[in-house]
């Protein structure tokens, strides 16, 4: 697709705008520029929705992308979207998610992207785990395959998965695949949480020495974590929470200065987003988020491979969409 010097200049501008609060150069916006027109016009053109998730690159968030949000947010707006492709640009899970929830919609990625928590536990491990624990209600965090979504009795994500261990009928729980959102979740409920070996192999690495460094630097920092950190990390935040949590988090304190224990795409969303806002220490790339590139969004677009086409098995999609429903029924029920 060709497009003339003034239509390049403009889009270099209004990626410029945004992409210069996380030390993009106006020559890399330039360079970018005919993709995200390309891509702007063909999700026009298609009938397409780009949702992206909070630890996408800034060239996604703020080029192509219609929504940007977490699991729980951009799986309401995938049920709800009117558009005929929905195109995600996350792990691969959320997409899975997504076309459960909307079946009768194309969901297409640009990358086939894995994640630790997802790939630690198989169906049968939570088939044998409800043999093992009879009596136990299963809440499966939305970090897994479809196929397991299918065995658990509801799903969870990060912003509301007290909520739903609160709202099982069980005292008992079985909680996977993470085992250190389970520790996190454990002393906040009266239930008995039984979890699984799974971990986040990017938030799992940062450590409660780095918190207090940067306490000592910076005396007046707010820190905030994922909650698939550590629990020794976890004790030492003034909050834990998922993604959106986070952000409501800055927008509702007069804080100026925070440090985010989490992916490095929530720290340039900030940066963007609140510019009168600082971030502070660093933060954690995860290897499966930055698959997604911008380039492969235009080819997926363009003409997506077979791989590239979420398609799952029919008994999967019912069971699986049980599980989500009964999610969303109770934290919808609960706004
Ligand atoms: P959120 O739902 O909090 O965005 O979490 C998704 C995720 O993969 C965190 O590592
Ligand atoms: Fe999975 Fe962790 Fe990456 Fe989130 S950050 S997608 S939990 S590996």
């Amino acid at each position: 697709m060709e497009f003339s010097n003034s239509q390049i200049t403009k889009e270099t501008d209004r990626l410029f705008k945004n992409l210069s609060k996380t030390n993009w150069s106006k020559s890399d916006c330039k360079i970018i520029a005919p993709i995200t027109l390309e891509i702007n016009k063909l999700k026009k053109e298609k009938d397409t929705i780009i949702l992206t998730h909070s630890y996408m690159t800034p060239d996604l968030m703020y080029g192509i992308a219609d929504f940007i949000g977490d699991s729980y947010g951009l799986s309401k707006l995938a049920s709800e979207t009117k558009a005929k492709t929905i195109l995600f640009c996350s792990v691969y899970f959320m997409a899975e998610t997504a076309k459960i929830l909307n079946p009768k919609k194309t969901v297409i990625v640009p990358a086939i992207a894995g994640c630790s928590l997802a790939e630690s536990i198989t169906p049968e491990d939570v088939q044998n785990m409800r043999k093992k624990y009879p009596t136990a209600g299963i809440v499966c965090y939305v970090n897994t395959s479809a196929a397991v979504k299918a065995e658990c009795d509801v799903c969870c994500t990060s912003s509301n998965a007290l909520k739903i261990i609160e709202a099982m009928p069980q005292k008992k729980i079985i909680f996977l695949p993470d085992a250190l959102m389970a520790k996190n979740l454990q002393p906040l409920t009266k239930k008995q949480l039984i979890s699984w070996h799974g971990t986040c192999i990017v938030h799992e690495e940062f450590s409660p020495k780095t918190v207090d460094e940067i306490r000592i630097e910076y005396p007046n920092v707010k820190i905030l974590a994922h909650t698939e950190c550590n629990p020794a990390v976890i004790a030492k935040v003034d909050m834990a929470g998922g993604t959106e949590g986070m952000i409501k988090y800055i927008e509702n304190t007069n804080t100026k200065k925070f440090m985010l224990v989490t992916e490095c795409g929530l720290t340039d969303r900030i940066k963007v987003e609140y510019p009168n806002k600082q971030i502070v220490g660093s933060c954690a790339l995860c290897p499966y988020m930055k698959k997604i590139m911008l380039k492969d969004v235009l080819q997926v677009l363009k003409s997506p491979r077979k791989d590239q086409i979420i398609d799952l098995p029919a008994d999967v999609m019912k069971k699986a969409k049980k599980s989500l429903d009964r999610m969303v029924k109770i934290v919808e029920k609960s706004k």
